[in-house]
């Protein structure tokens, strides 16, 4: 499963590229406007950070111009993922950009006939939003269930389904027992990933162990070992 930053926030994606399991980055209107830097540089940036796929929303309400907006945000970068709502411009928009070999990704989604329709169009992605629909008590894990169950049922359509809207790790868990082909989720939720106590107690073992071993200089000691045998 592909991992994506759902964030435009240059230091957390910085920080989440040392980690070396980033495939790509997410961004929507919201999580630009938090930023407060120029839209096209800030992608732009992001681009140069992490080398998979950057999603740029679109904000256009009518497809003439959403296209427009679409075709120009791909010329930002090579890995510039055009990101458009799902609406009926929004799915006219997807059709016009990916008859142009431009990457897709459909946001907004919350039910499953939706995801069919960005399918149709060539989406390269499907996003529906898992968190917000357990907001509002409903089931977001089951609509990536269904989604990943009707691709499957005609193999014809290549769209991937991003699971958005993550809100806890528990949320990237069950994406991949899913199958879901990514998710996206802020760099706090991947840091929860890493914990577990019994990983902290373990390690902690490990290392009061160690402390009883007389030479505990492993660089010095194979340093000096790897000599001794040339
Ligand atoms: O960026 C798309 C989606 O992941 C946003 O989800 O509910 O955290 O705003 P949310």
């Amino acid at each position: 499963m592909k991992l994506f930053l759902d964030t435009a926030n240059l230091d957390e994606i910085r920080e989440g590229a040392t980690w070396g399991v980033f495939d790509g980055v997410t961004t929507n209107p919201s999580l630009i406007a938090k930023e407060g830097r120029d839209f096209v540089d800030t992608i732009y940036q992001i681009a140069n950070i992490i080398d998979g796929p950057v999603s740029a929303e679109t904000v256009a309400q009518d497809a003439p111009t959403m296209i427009k907006e679409g075709r120009l945000l791909a010329k930002v970068h090579r890995n510039v993922v055009v990101k458009v709502p799902l609406t009926v411009a929004g799915i006219q928009c997807c059709k016009a950009l990916a008859d142009d070999g431009i990457r897709v990704n459909v946001t907004l989604c919350f039910q499953p006939a939706q995801a069919l329709y960005a399918a149709k169009v060539g989406a390269t992605f499907i996003s529906p939003f898992v968190g917000r629909l357990d907001d509002v008590s409903e089931d977001g894990m089951d609509l990536i269930s269904r989604i990943v169950k009707i691709y499957q049922n005609y193999p014809n359509l290549k769209t991937e389904v991003l699971a958005a809207s993550i809100r806890h790790p528990m949320h990237i868990v069950q994406s991949a027992l899913a199958g879901a082909h990514v998710t996206t989720a802020p760099l706090k939720v991947y840091k929860q990933l890493f914990s577990h106590p019994l990983t902290d107690k373990g390690n902690v073992a490990f290392l009061k162990d160690w402390e009883t071993v007389p030479d505990r200089d492993i660089i010095g000691q194979v340093e000096r070992w790897l000599a001794a045998r040339t």
